[in-house]
């Protein structure tokens, strides 16, 4: 049986779980897949003594060299995370001939292109299942087994800290301050969490998915995005009163050659099957042509369901023996011109309004709606204290544009007091 010796770059949460498996799993993946791995290498930045507690020290080193010129280290294993060093790692390994799996999202979602141009050259792999959602199937599952489908919609929850925190808004009224410094305290978000909370890390996940899921690149810059810092306890109590809750949803949708693919908070109604994955977990809700609605859910991030994913692409690189995968489209680094993106999408939108509490005030703010179709379902007034009301209105779908010029309509309106927020409705 052929030995596969595999290199890990990073030995963080992601790379000392892979190795972890690799070893502990040693013989039943032998057995079971007919794979024989063998980590020959790990690249640290410098040598820790705890490292040694888990592997043995002549394994580490931290000469990359050592590796990229090492011709019996086939599979490169790649869990630094970032863009510098990991991107220059990668193209020399692939350079090199050597099969890559990263678990990388942001230097895959922005280098994707050259990597599997160099792939192709010299006939390597390149594999990146947990990019997307950790430890769920869902690269693999868009690309082995929903081959027969045209898929129209995909819709993830695919941020596992803003998943945190915003069931914590839900289900417990606090604050988004508050329930960002319990979730740095329990390590789920980071000392400074931009990523996460302004969405950075969701788009470059959906670039990925949606990218795979439609067969068009979709780089980053595509996809708009807005992240979860401006809501309040106000909106979860509004949601929740509407029979909705609020995520960080990913969408992507396309019809013909017309895609759309944002990051924002969206109220979904609390029957939706998305609304299950609380927590720090994920989940991701595609629609196919033929198979219709699926959804997939588990730990998006996480040591072990991780490194589940790395060690599945690393088996499934080496069952290919040389004959590897690449996408079905031209990766180039632009959006191809075969496709329209759209920015102008349809949504529902709910606004909570301040406004005079005096006669007339609906039919003024209705109207404004009216001129530019914005048709309402939902009207509520929430509270009425010292002249002042809070007025909730859920639109129908709607046009962005229509919408946004709506608002900025509303908001020169004499008895409106100010637009406290508008979040998008996925019906
Ligand atoms: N920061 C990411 C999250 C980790 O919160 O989901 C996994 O990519």
């Amino acid at each position: 049986m052929k030995i596969y010796q595999v290199a890990i770059l990073g030995f963080g949460v992601v790379g000392s779980g892979v190795y972890r498996i690799i070893k502990e799993n040693h013989d039943d993946l032998k057995h079971r897949e007919g794979v024989h791995l063998h980590t020959k290498r790990v690249l640290v930045r410098s040598l820790k003594p705890q490292y040694f507690d888990v592997a043995p020290e002549e394994l580490f080193t931290t000469n990359f060299y050592n590796i990229l010129n090492d011709d019996d280290v086939s599979i490169v294993i790649e869990c630094m995370g970032g863009v510098e060093p990991a991107r220059t790692f990668i193209l020399k390994a692939l350079k090199a001939g050597k099969t890559v799996v990263t678990s990388n999202k942001e230097v895959i979602s922005k280098h994707w292109y050259e990597f599997e141009k160099i792939a192709k050259q010299s006939g390597a792999g390149l594999y990146y299942e947990a990019t997307v959602g950790g430890g769920i199937p869902i690269l693999r599952t868009v690309t082995d087994s929903m081959q027969a489908n045209n898929i129209s919609r995909v819709l993830g929850v695919i941020n596992g800290t803003t998943n945190y925190i915003l069931t914590k808004m839900a289900e417990e009224g606090k604050t988004y301050e508050e329930t960002l410094i319990e979730a740095q305290k329990l390590g789920y978000a980071e000392a400074d969490p931009t990523a996460d909370v302004e969405g950075y890390d969701a788009t470059y996940k959906l670039s990925i998915l949606a990218s795979m899921a439609f067969h068009a690149h979709l780089p980053v810059p595509t996809i708009y995005r807005e992240g979860i810092t401006g809501l309040s306890a106000m909106d979860f109590q509004t949601a929740k009163q509407l029979g909705y809750t609020i995520k960080l949803l990913a969408i992507g949708k396309k019809q013909g050659n017309s895609i759309e693919v944002r990051v924002h908070p969206t109220m979904i109604s609390k029957d939706h099957p998305l609304c299950g994955a609380r927590g720090v977990f994920n989940a991701v809700f595609l629609t196919g042509s033929a198979v219709d609605d699926i959804m997939l859910y588990g730990r998006g991030a996480g040591a072990m369901p991780t490194a589940s994913a790395v060690v599945s692409d690393v088996i499934y690189a080496c069952h290919r023996d040389g004959r590897h995968r690449y996408m079905t489209f031209v990766n180039h680094e632009q959006m191809s011109d075969q496709i329209e993106l759209v920015s102008n999408f349809s949504s529902g939108y709910c606004l909570r309004i301040l406004v005079t509490d005096s006669t007339g005030v609906l039919s003024k703010i209705t109207q404004v709606f009216a001129q530019h179709n914005v048709s309402l379902s939902t009207v509520l007034q929430t509270q009425a204290t010292d002249g002042e009301a809070s007025i909730v209105m859920v639109t129908h779908g709607a046009m962005e544009m229509d919408m946004k010029a709506a608002v900025e309509g509303i908001k020169v309106l004499d008895c409106v007091k100010s637009v406290l927020s508008v979040i998008r409705v996925e019906e």
